[in-house]
């Protein structure tokens, strides 16, 4: 916290030096301490300048996700109140799993600079390199029955399109359930994991892995041709926590519309607007096998309804969709 405070305070004033007396007044802490946190934040790359008789200067930051730098800025009200940051993790949704079991408050952001087992869908891994993207995992505790939960991927699609649309410039489409694309690039893509009690919803885990900065030649070779980043789609290197800042405040409202509608509702049409599934021939690999047709819409729980080539209708529930 004090650390976010002394950020605050120096990137208020860029290019000039805020005092050091200045800085115990406001925070209400001793020289020493300030000089202390000041090291620490040099020790994990900020480039600050310390002048007797003038105080500190910000130079450069760097491209960080720790809890200071995406809580400078933040306007969510139950979205990342509470951060946990890690430089190196299994996963996130891992963590977010035990915390949350533990009774870590609805809102809290687990979030790792780099993932060593980073999980995607069907047990496949998930390239989660350090520096370079956003792997993060989101606690929500909404009071609603079982059945309602699959859609809180459906609900994050949404948001995640939105955001990414608006940090690129250019259209992020969804890939029911839980895929954004540019064109037919995977940039992002969504793992939503439950724990519930008899018909009801304990808590969600919503983990959610978006290559922001990543460089092309480092994507696994598996997924060369199938893989972007949001630096490739824009031409240009984006600051992670303003990506992570973008989504939350994005998915926020939409969750408190989710929750006040006991569902997905009206956000059907939300969805409906930025899919880019919807009106394809698909193949849809299930657990239960191999259907092909024509995807036709999603029903009010967000099931995907295929016409298969004999005419008859089916409803998806889980499958990888390829088109
Ligand atoms: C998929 O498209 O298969 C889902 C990918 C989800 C990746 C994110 S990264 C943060 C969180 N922690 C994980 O281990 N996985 C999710």
């Amino acid at each position: 916290m004090m650390q976010s405070s002394i950020l605050q305070m120096l990137r208020e004033r860029p290019g000039d030096f805020v005092s050091g007396e200045a800085m115990c007044n406001a925070l209400g802490v001793s020289r020493t301490a300030i000089w202390k946190h000041i090291k620490d934040l040099q020790d994990t790359g900020y480039q600050i300048e310390a002048v007797r008789n003038k105080g500190y200067r910000l130079l450069s930051a760097p491209d960080l996700v720790t809890a200071a730098e995406i809580r400078d800025g933040l306007t969510t009200t139950l979205f990342g109140q509470s951060i946990v940051f890690r430089p190196t993790i299994d996963s996130t949704n891992n963590l977010a799993q035990e915390l949350a079991n533990n009774g870590a408050l609805e809102g809290t952001l687990v979030i790792a600079d780099e993932q060593e087992q980073g999980r995607g869908r069907r047990g496949r891994n998930w390239y989660s390199p350090p520096r370079s993207g956003v792997w993060m995992s989101l606690i929500l505790r909404p009071q609603l029955p079982l059945a309602h939960a699959p859609q809180i991927t459906l609900v994050t699609a949404i948001a995640l399109a939105k955001a990414l649309t608006r940090l690129t410039g250019e259209r992020a489409g969804i890939k029911w359930p839980n895929d954004i694309l540019f064109g037919k690039k995977k940039c992002c893509g969504i793992l939503t994991e439950m724990s519930a009690e008899f018909d009801q919803i304990h808590h969600l885990v919503v983990g959610i892995g978006i290559n922001v900065n990543v460089a092309q030649a480092d994507f696994p070779k598996e997924i060369q041709d199938i893989a972007t980043s949001l630096r490739a789609v824009k031409g240009a290197t984006l600051p992670r926590a303003k990506v992570v800042q973008t989504v939350l405040e994005e998915l926020e409202p939409l969750y408190r519309q989710y929750v006040e509608n006991g569902g997905f509702g009206t956000l059907r049409e939300d969805w409906k607007q930025m899919n880019i599934t919807l009106g394809k021939e698909i193949v849809a690999h299930t657990a239960q096998g191999t259907i092909r047709g024509r995807a036709l819409d999603i029903d009010e729980f967000g099931v995907l309804l295929v016409e298969d080539q004999s005419g008859e209708q089916k409803k998806i529930y889980s499958a990888d969709i390829m088109f």
